[in-house]
């Protein structure tokens, strides 16, 4: 089945590339959340092709209705996981798609077309970038560790979600080496696989930022939890935290102070 995503998807990859440096009809979901013509057509492209050839799965996607469909044996697609990103033309953005069998994580492709940047897992068989493997990095100072966060549209309509994200980076800060908000969900947790990043955190995320994500960090030997440290569910949880699993304590620890 990976293989014949990946074709799919390397497919799809052409049609983000080719709007990238096009005009991109820009929407409003809300007042930061943007979705332009090139999100539902790769999102229109890959349904399409996933319900021909991977009929014992359903298909949930971020631009359609997904009221009906139960999560189980699903796919779970962003067509353009950094669509401010992609729409100002900054080069981190991607296509990202996981595959859930019984709700289990099974096979996670991101897929940045841009740079030509393929992460490949499926569960037990080890995390790849085009073709490489990964393998999350080894520090396990946290002040000399490099995080990721990202900011939730909610920023600009709720107060209190605000003053989360800056009463979280007030303490995290100082006791790291740094913070990069990269604007791709799915691509931050790759860039911890990667050994990029030794953490990462954010709020309001939806099942189709992490859903490929969280099984390439998890291939490449990282760890993800919900804010407690407890296992992470998608559709769930408010948070995800996620790491090279050496920091992970301490960054728990402080974003609960
Ligand atoms: C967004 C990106 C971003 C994160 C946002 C997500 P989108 O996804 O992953 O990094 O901070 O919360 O919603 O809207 O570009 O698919
Ligand atoms: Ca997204
Ligand atoms: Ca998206």
């Amino acid at each position: 089945m990976k293989e014949k995503l990946i074709e799919i998807i390397k497919e799809a990859g052409k049609i983000l590339k080719d709007g990238y440096s096009l005009n991109k009809e820009v929407n409003f979901k809300a007042k930061k959340d943007l979705v332009t013509k090139y999100d539902v057509a790769v999102e229109e492209f890959l349904k399409e092709k996933f319900a021909k050839e991977f009929t014992d799965f359903n298909i949930i996607a971020e631009e359609s209705d997904n009221k009906n469909i139960e999560f189980k044996d699903s796919i779970i697609v962003d067509p353009i996981d950094g669509t401010t990103n992609f729409v100002n033309q900054v080069p981190h953005t991607c296509i990202s798609v996981g595959v859930y069998k019984d709700k289990e994580p099974y096979i996670g492709i991101v897929y940045n077309p841009i740079l030509d940047e393929l992460y490949e897992a499926q569960i037990g068989k080890g995390a790849f970038l085009n073709g490489k493997k990964l393998e999350v990095s080894k520090e396990n100072d946290f002040q000399k560790s490099l995080l990721a966060t990202g900011f939730p549209y909610s920023n600009s309509t709720n107060q209190d979600d605000l003053n989360d994200v800056i009463e979280k980076i007030r303490t995290i800060l100082p006791r790291c080496q740094d913070i990069r908000r990269l604007g791709s969900a799915a691509i931050d947790l790759c860039f911890i696989a990667r050994g990029t990043y030794e953490g990462y955190y954010e709020m309001n995320l939806k099942a189709w930022d992490v859903s490929a994500g969280i099984i390439i960090l998890q291939e490449a030997g990282g760890k993800f939890t919900s804010l407690s440290g407890d296992k992470y569910t998608l559709f769930e949880d408010k948070y995800i935290v996620a790491s090279n699993g050496l920091i992970h304590d301490e960054l728990i620890t402080l974003l609960n102070q």
